[in-house]
C-alpha cells in the first residue's frame, strides 16, 4: 500500500510517499483509509518537538476516515461501513489501518470522508475542555484563541450547541477573520490588542471560558479577559513558549488556569471515547453542529499540509486525501 512516511527529524519536508506492506489486522479492524487529519502534532513530531516520540520511519497523522474492509466479530461494525477512527498520534497517513474497535465511530451519512477525518481529534478535545473540564453552562460566553485553527474552528462551532450565548474569536492575521466567521464566531478581534476589545465587547465584565491552544505571552492578557468565576483552559502551546502563572491573579479574580489534557484522560478513563462520541454524533447527524470544512491536500502533498501548521499558513482544520 502507499503510505505517508517520516524517516528523519528534518521537519515537515521529510514527509515523503513511500510503498510499505499492508498492517496485520487481526483481532482489530482494518480500515481503507479515504482520508487523515493533520494536527499540530504532526508538525512537533516532524522536529522531534513533541512528547511522544515514534521510532523512525513513522506515519504521520493521528485520526482518519474511511470504509471498513473487516472487523473482528464483537466489534458491532461490518464490511462497508463508512467510520472515522483514531490511531491516535501517528499512524493515519496510510491507505490501509488497523485500529481497536473502541477507536472507530460510524460516521454519519451527511459527513464527508474529508471532514469526517478531521473531526475527531478536535471535537473531543473541545468536548473535553468544554465540558468535562471548563464546566461551560447555559448562556455563558468564551473566548477562543487560534480561532482560525484546528481546535479553535472546533469550539467556534461545538460552544455554542452546548449553551454558549457567544463565542468570541481571536485570529492573528485580516485573512483568518472569514474563517472564524465562516466556523460559528459571534465577533472576532485580532490577537493584538485582544484583551481590550473583549472588556469593551463585554461592557468590562470578560468572558466565562477562554479557549486557549496557542499559551505564549497571551496568557497573562487572557487571564485578565476573564470574568469571575471565570475558566482558562490550558490545551497548548502553539506560540511556542509554555507560560508561567502567579497565582495571586487566580485568587484576586476568583479565575481558574484549568489543564486539558484529553489523550491522557482517554487512556485513563476506559469508554471515554465512545461516552464523548455518543454525544458528538446526534449533533452532527442531524446538522444542529456542521461538520468541519477542512482544506484539502492530496496526498503527494502530506508535506506540505503539515508544513502549513508549523508556517501558520493553514486556514481551518487540514486533511490529506489518500482515495
Ligand atoms: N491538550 C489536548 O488534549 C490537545 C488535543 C489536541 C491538540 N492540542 C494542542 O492544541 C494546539 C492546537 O492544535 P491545532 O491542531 O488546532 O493547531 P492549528 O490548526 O495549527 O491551529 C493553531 C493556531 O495557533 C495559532 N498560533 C499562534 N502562534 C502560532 C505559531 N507561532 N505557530 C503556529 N500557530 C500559531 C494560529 O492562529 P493565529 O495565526 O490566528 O494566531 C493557528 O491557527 C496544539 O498545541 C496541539 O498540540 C492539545
Amino acid at each position: 500500500m502507499r503510505a505517508i512516511q517520516i524517516a528523519s527529524l528534518d521537519g515537515p519536508q521529510a514527509a515523503k510517499l513511500v510503498e510499505v506492506d499492508e498492517p496485520d489486522g487481526d483481532g482489530l479492524v482494518v480500515i481503507d483509509v479515504h482520508a487523515a487529519g493533520v494536527a499540530f502534532p504532526d508538525a512537533l513530531q516532524s522536529r522531534g518537538l513533541y512528547q511522544y516520540k515514534p521510532d523512525l520511519p513513522y506515519t504521520p497523522g493521528a485520526e482518519i476516515a474511511g470504509v471498513v474492509r473487516s472487523a473482528p466479530e464483537d466489534a458491532g461494525l461490518n464490511a462497508g461501513d463508512r467510520v472515522c477512527g483514531l490511531t491516535m498520534l501517528c499512524g493515519a497517513m496510510a491507505e490501509v489501518v488497523a485500529l481497536p474497535a473502541d477507536r472507530v465511530f460510524t460516521l454519519p451519512d451527511s459527513v464527508s470522508f474529508e471532514a469526517g477525518a478531521g473531526l475527531l481529534f478536535n471535537d473531543l478535545t473541545v468536548h473535553h475542555a468544554l465540558l468535562t473540564r471548563g464546566r461551560l453552562a447555559e448562556g455563558e460566553t468564551v473566548l477562543v484563541h487560534g480561532a482560525a485553527g484546528g481546535v479553535g474552528t472546533s469550539a467556534l462551532r461545538l460552544a455554542p450547541a452546548w449553551g454558549a450565548s457567544r463565542v468570541i474569536a481571536v485570529v492573528s492575521s485580516e485573512d483568518k477573520r472569514a474563517v472564524a466567521q465562516a466556523a460559528g464566531a459571534s465577533d472576532v478581534v485580532l490577537a493584538e490588542g485582544f484583551k481590550d476589545a473583549v472588556k469593551e465587547m463585554t461592557g468590562g465584565r470578560g468572558v466565562d471560558i477562554v479557549v486557549d491552544p496557542v499559551g505564549g505571552d497571551r496568557f497573562t492578557d487572557s487571564l485578565r479577559s476573564l470574568a469571575p468565576g471565570g475558566r482558562l483552559l490550558v490545551i497548548g502551546f502553539t506560540g511556542g513558549e509554555i507560560p508561567t502563572v502567579k497565582v495571586n491573579r487566580l485568587l484576586l479574580n476568583n479565575v481558574d488556569a484549568v489543564g486539558v489534557g484529553w489523550g491522557a484522560w482517554a487512556g485513563t478513563h476506559p469508554g471515554y471515547l465512545l461516552e464523548q462520541w455518543a454525544e458528538l454524533e446526534p449533533l452532527l447527524a442531524s446538522g444542529k453542529v456542521a461538520a468541519p470544512d477542512p482544506e484539502v491536500y492530496p496526498m503527494e502533498r502530506a508535506a506540505d499540509a503539515i508544513a502549513s501548521l508549523e508556517d501558520r499558513s493553514a486556514k481551518g482544520k487540514v486533511v490529506v486525501k489518500l482515495r
